[in-house]
């Protein structure tokens, strides 16, 4: 199957020179468009098998559940890629927890049993590959802990030096470790996320900068949506759940099935629900009141969501309108209950991953999810991610019991 792509500015559409920049146009931000494919259902569906079937094959491309989508990916040599074997991934079917919620069918995608722990090895080994590619020398990027852990070890790989600029005593410290085990060098920032990113912008020149901003990480990312689908026998499910920060991965997933219809591998759009932390929701106050997205000074226990001002705030928006998709905000409260049920049912994530029940449970009393319906919700990162998380929320259940 041949598909197309060419990299343009996803706002105004000019066509792009080169991946570094944001739009010189209109300033924003980039993205790998598919052109319009004209592929028969016979063609995706032999496509469909022949990358299934890559999984029994030896090749390093192909055991990674990223490049052995290798033909919707922008195209790289070989020789350049650095993969960890990314993107194998589980989808766990939790029925008793689909019958307390009164739904058909609940499966959690668990991305954080990635490599690094996290989803961002999915768009990282895109990222590093194109740089490393490129010749480039280092990478950089602000990070709540889980993008930087994920750079650290991919760049380690390709001999690449790399720069985390994390918000001081804000990240967990299991993600501190894990960047700094894999060499990375530290440049903290006292402020917020949000100030990092802002500090560490227009210095694209210095190193790869490697933040969802970066195009070729949502590429990779995108592959969620195809490893979810396949899990299912391309079964499409009704919603997709997702946790929302910088909003880089709902934009990923919300391509990720819009190419996946395009090419004729699904015959409809899963709904996607992005959850947010009350204290950290300007994307969900964006769609309820219109115009630009104001910023907020973000305020959650989660601290991989801890982010005010979401850089892929419009992506995220068109995704939302392509699906019929609904942004919502839960407490921190809510999500360490979350949490406590998806340890208690022996799978286990981080906070930020846990927002997605919170929002299942919201979605499920409103009534916007429905009785009959087959809901996905997307596991961000690894339980070991935050460990005074895991201490503080056994703490209050026990309390509790
Ligand atoms: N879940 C986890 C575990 C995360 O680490 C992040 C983001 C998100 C959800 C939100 O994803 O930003 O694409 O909307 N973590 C980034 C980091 C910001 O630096 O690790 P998003």
């Amino acid at each position: 199957m041949i598909a197309n792509y060419t990299l343009r500015c996803s706002g105004c559409k000019t066509p792009a020179p080169r991946s570094e920049q944001p739009c010189a146009a209109c300033g924003d931000l980039l993205e790998f468009s598919l052109e319009a494919p004209n592929v028969r259902r016979e063609e995706a569906r032999e496509y469909a098998a022949e990358v299934l079937a890559r999984r029994t094959s030896l090749d390093a491309l192909d055991r990674s559940g990223v490049w052995r989508w290798r033909e919707l990916l922008p195209s790289i040599p070989r020789a350049a890629v650095v993969t960890l074997a990314e993107g194998n991934v589980p989808l766990y079917d939790v029925p008793q927890l689909a019958e307390e919620l009164g739904i058909r069918n609940l499966s959690l995608l668990h991305l954080g049993m990635n490599p690094t722990g996290s989803f961002k090895d999915l768009g990282m080994t895109v990222a590093i590959s194109a740089a490393h590619a490129a010749g480039a020398s280092s990478a950089i990027c602000a990070s709540t802990g889980n993008t930087a852990s994920s750079m650290a070890a991919y760049a380690a790989r390709a001999n690449m030096t790399a720069y985390a600029m994390v918000p001081r005593a804000k990240i967990a410290a299991a993600k501190l470790a894990q960047m700094r085990d894999y060499g990375a060098q530290l440049l903290e920032v006292d402020g917020s996320f949000d100030d990092a990113l802002a500090t560490l912008l227009g210095r694209e020149n210095e190193a790869a900068v490697v933040n969802s901003i970066n195009p070729y990480r949502i590429e990779g990312q995108k592959c969620a949506a195809f490893i979810m689908l396949e899990a299912r026998a391309w079964n499409v499910p009704d919603w997709v759940v997702v946790p929302g920060g910088n909003l880089g991965n709902s934009s990923a997933l919300g391509k990720g099935f819009r190419e996946a219809l395009a090419l004729g591998l699904i015959e409809r759009l899963p709904r996607i629900a992005v959850v947010q932390a009350q204290g950290a929701a300007p994307f969900v106050a964006v769609l309820d009141r219109g115009g630009e997205l104001i910023p907020v000074a973000a305020q959650t226990r989660a601290s991989a969501i801890a982010i005010g001002s979401p850089k892929s705030w419009r992506k995220a928006r068109a995704e939302l309108e392509a699906c019929k998709g609904v942004a919502i905000a839960v407490s921190d409260d809510e999500i360490d209950d979350a949490k406590a049920t998806i340890g208690g049912a022996g799978i286990g994530c981080e906070p930020a991953s846990a927002a997605t029940l919170a929002g299942i449970r919201r979605l499920r009393s409103s009534g916007t999810i429905a009785t009959d319906a087959e809901v996905v919700a997307v596991l961000t990162g690894h339980v070991l991610k935050d460990g005074e998380a895991s201490l503080r929320v056994a703490d209050r259940r026990d309390a509790s019991r």
